[in-house]
């Protein structure tokens, strides 16, 4: 009989086969494509054979890096652009057969401080998007990249597409009313549109600048600076973690099942770990660095929902995608790149 292992490898070897035949010499445009999610997925699917274009607009203090895309810097377009300009919209969405809108405000924290700025990117941007499909390419397949943070404090675990969607923070809230826009416009202008709701994802290419959001990570660098990794409170609280690479694997299918569009999706690993374990593990992993418990600052403490872990049987069922890195292999990736390029990453936030 297979196991679970083999089965995610045939599922690894036929989705290969099957993105190649997609992704060869499509048009795709990523928004966000010089950030975390944005620059691993351009990677992909240059390999796979797309024409890829990228608007980014480097926003400060967020992921966008350009040392992020060098193995494909002279295959991809790249516009320095925001998302919110509807002229450059309009010219980018022209002839592409993919959307994937990355492009974000992501800190949670920020977006607290700063909540015009979050509006105006995670919802003006998207509608300026949205608006340029409407007017000049309805036929774009558009991928969101929504967040597990709309669902608010679990009422049920794990957490279903059904369940209650009370935001805590101002970030999920506009990528709530983000991914409800982009529903409008697929239900009444027909734009194939496919919507993710994304748990804490973490791997190479993400900013190790601050620690404002993406805690796994962060907590990498701490263990490979061999300090300690601060985890909050006694560290009990349970959360979803995704490794990169089995996000790429997702958006590519997103986009490439028929059945997927009109949707939403919850996006992770599909199984609860909580702070402390991961910080032990990370240690364990790394082999330094060590774990110390702190206090809830004021601003995470006001945005934190407590335990998540997300039901992905939906996407599983329609895409069949499956999550195939384990948290070993994940923190061992991850790395063993930030060994090689560190000089790129260990910046000042
Ligand atoms: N990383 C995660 O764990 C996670 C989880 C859920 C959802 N998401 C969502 O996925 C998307 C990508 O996240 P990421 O982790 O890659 O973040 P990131 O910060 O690494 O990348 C975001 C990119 O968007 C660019 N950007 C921001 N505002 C822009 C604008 N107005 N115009 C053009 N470009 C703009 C930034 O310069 C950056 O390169 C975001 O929308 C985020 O909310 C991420």
């Amino acid at each position: 009989m297979l196991s679970s292992g083999n089965l995610k490898e045939i599922w690894r070897k036929v989705a290969k086969v099957i993105h190649r035949e997609y992704y060869a010499e499509k048009n795709v445009l990523i928004t966000g494509g010089l950030g975390f999610i944005g620059s691993n997925l351009a990677i992909k699917l240059v390999e796979l054979g797309a024409n890829v274009t990228i608007v980014d607009n480097m926003l400060p203090r967020q992921g966008g890096n350009l040392f992020n895309i060098e193995p494909v810097k002279d295959a991809v377009r790249i516009n320095f652009s925001d998302v919110r300009n509807q002229l450059s919209m309009n010219h980018l969405v022209k002839d592409q057969d993919i959307v994937f809108h990355l492009a974000g405000q992501v800190n949670h924290v920020d977006s607290m401080r700063d909540p015009v700025l979050d509006l105006e990117i995670n919802c003006h941007g998207t509608l300026v998007l949205m608006q340029a499909l409407r007017n000049h390419n309805r036929d774009a397949v558009v991928v969101y990249s929504g967040t597990r943070g709309e669902y608010g404090s679990s009422v049920s675990l794990p957490v279903n597409e059904d369940h209650p969607t009370n935001p805590k923070g101002l970030y999920a809230v506009t990528n709530l009313a983000a991914e409800k826009m982009i529903m409008v416009y697929n239900q009444i202008y027909g734009i194939p549109a496919v919507c993710l709701r994304i748990t804490n994802t973490y791997g190479p290419r993400h900013q190790m600048m601050h620690d404002e959001y993406g805690v796994f990570n962060w907590f990498i660098k701490k263990a490979m600076d061999n300090e300690a990794l601060p985890v909050f409170g006694d560290g009990t609280i349970l959360r979803d973690f995704l490794y990169i690479d089995d996000l790429v694997q997702c958006l590519l299918a997103s986009a490439s099942v028929k059945d997927a569009v009109g949707e939403v999706f919850n996006i992770g690993s599909g199984a609860g770990v909580s702070f402390r374990e991961i910080a032990e593990k990370i240690v364990s992993v790394i082999g330094k660095g060590s774990c110390t418990f702190t206090e809830f600052t004021r601003e995470r403490a006001e945005v934190e929902p407590g335990d998540y872990w997300a039901d992905i049987s939906k996407i599983k069922k329609i895409t069949a995608w499956n999550p195939a890195i384990s948290m070993e292999d994940g923190i061992a990736r991850t790395c063993d790149f930030y060994s090689r390029y560190k000089e790129h990453y260990w910046l000042e936030g």
